[in-house]
């Protein structure tokens, strides 16, 4: 009989095992990425508990009664939002971000809400001692009882405080910084992170603990570690954010138990993070009045209308080829638009640098902010500006036609709320739902007709 190999070669991007050194992955394509780890253990029984913990059978789908699941509700709005409502007990939570982006601190203040609300939370850090995370929760005026901190890495020694205190709630910052002591590698290897994540997710699932993971970001925005953390998780949220900038956004990118389509916004204070509650505000905050380049599109960020102001700036190429950068909008969907204002409204683009801008650090990608594209490219290269009090929503075609959007009424309603007068919209969404009063709708058919009334 072949003699068993003890060590197998594993791909730190997706997980992919090889039993010999290979420079490429032929899963993922990736290279150099392959690094020699011990097999793990694979005769415990974990592999046999299911979602609920208990050993699982098959099951006719008329004797299974439905669980709704009882969310704990945090006072941070915002975070229980993004989450599809709450928490969820016995869920796994992963919160990706940059270091240095505000996860602990999001977390230390979420533990502190649930603690508050008669939770029991243990705070488990591989990055802090425990005397830090005081100091960062005396500053965050944070104090209560049942609330545990406790530095460690070894998981084990996790398993069995988590077993002798009995938390509701459990942090675990970060995935990356735990040990398995059955596992060889080194901590943040592929592995590691696995098998730290599977028996995390065995506790939550077996003793109803929520848990939360902290996962650091890699240069290329990925969790650092492999995809598969993602995919044994419940729910990935991800914290982002300008370093420069002191607002945050919490985003949904995978929820067994909600929408991904939500984020929450926060603002990183001496504080602490505060929940910005009305976000249209915040990014319209500097906008400048009279400003060529400038127009306000009220985009959905999941169920949720914001004002955003995009920003166009418009020169003539002086050297080579026209210039075109688009931050926090889709490039194509620029360079497309571009086209079209040449094509079928007469814009003489093709020798013009563009650099277009959602203000304030957003990203933006749904077609509704096609209209605003135009119109801040437009203004600035008429040098024209709109007026300050007009909102544009509609998307654009290939033949310059301006096309329905879904969820006019509440994007008007919240344009009318912030104060604004008059708001461009596809004609074929006129219909079917009432106005509010106090905004004046301009319903437009084509791109050509939306420019010329804009500025007229
Ligand atoms: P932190 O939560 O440690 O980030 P992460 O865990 O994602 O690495 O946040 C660190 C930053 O937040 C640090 O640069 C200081 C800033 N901060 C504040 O501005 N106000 C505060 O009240 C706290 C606690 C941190
Ligand atoms: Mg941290």
């Amino acid at each position: 009989m072949a003699k068993k190999k003890a060590t197998v070669f594993v791909c730190q991007n997706c997980g992919t095992e090889s039993p010999k050194y290979l420079g490429k992955c032929p899963s993922c394509g990736s290279w150099n990425q392959m690094v020699e780890e011990k097999v793990p253990d694979k005769t415990d029984s974990r592999s046999r508990i299911s979602m609920s913990g208990k050993a699982s059978k098959a099951e006719q789908i008329t004797d299974i009664t439905i669980e709704r699941e009882e969310r704990v509700k945090t006072d941070l709005v915002e975070f229980n939002r993004v989450l599809g409502g709450g928490v969820v007990p016995g869920s796994l939570v992963l919160i990706g971000g940059d270091p240095g982006i505000g996860k602990s601190t999001l977390l230390l203040q979420v533990s502190a809400q649930l603690n508050n609300n008669g939770g029991k939370v243990l705070y488990v850090s591989g990055e802090e001692s425990t005397s830090q995370i005081k100091m960062r929760a005396e500053r965050l005026e944070l104090r209560g009882s049942d609330f545990y901190l406790y530095a460690e890495t070894e998981l084990t020694a996790i398993q069995e405080t988590i077993e002798e205190i009995k938390p509701d709630y459990v942090v675990i910052d970060s995935i990356q910084t735990m040990h398995h002591a059955g596992i060889d590698s080194a901590a943040g290897s592929v592995s590691q992170v696995r098998e730290s994540t599977s028996t995390l997710m065995q506790i939550a699932k077996m003793n109803d603990i929520a848990i939360f993971l902290v996962g650091h970001v890699t240069k290329e925005g990925n969790i650092a570690g492999p995809r598969m953390l993602e995919h044994m998780v419940d729910t990935v949220l991800y914290f982002e954010g300008e370093r420069h900038h002191t607002f945050r956004i919490l985003r949904a990118v995978k929820n067994r138990f909600g929408s991904t389509n939500e984020i929450g916004i926060f603002e990183m204070k001496n504080g602490g993070l505060v929940e910005v509650l009305n976000p249209s505000q915040l990014f319209l905050e500097e906008r400048l009045s009279g400003a060529t380049g400038s127009a306000v599109v009220a985009a959905m960020e999941g169920t949720r209308p914001i004002l955003v102001e995009i920003q166009s700036l418009i020169s003539p190429t002086v050297f080579g080829n026209a210039k075109r950068t688009a931050s926090g909008l889709d490039y194509s969907r620029v360079s497309l638009i571009m086209a079209v204002l040449e094509k079928r409204a007469g814009l003489l683009l093709q020798n013009q640098d563009a650099y277009l801008k959602a203000a304030g650090g957003v990203k933006l990608d749904e077609p509704a902010i096609d209209l605003s594209i135009a119109i801040s490219i437009a203004s600035s290269y008429k040098e024209k500006e709109t007026r300050p009090t007009d909102c544009f929503i509609g998307e654009i075609g290939l033949t310059g036609e301006i096309r329905r959007v879904s969820k006019i009424d509440q994007r008007v309603n919240e344009a009318a709320k912030i104060g604004f007068k008059r708001v461009f919209i596809p004609k074929n969404n006129m219909d079917g739902w009432d106005f509010p009063d106090n905004i004046e709708i301009v319903g437009c058919t084509t791109l050509a007709d939306g420019i010329r009334r804009a500025f007229s």
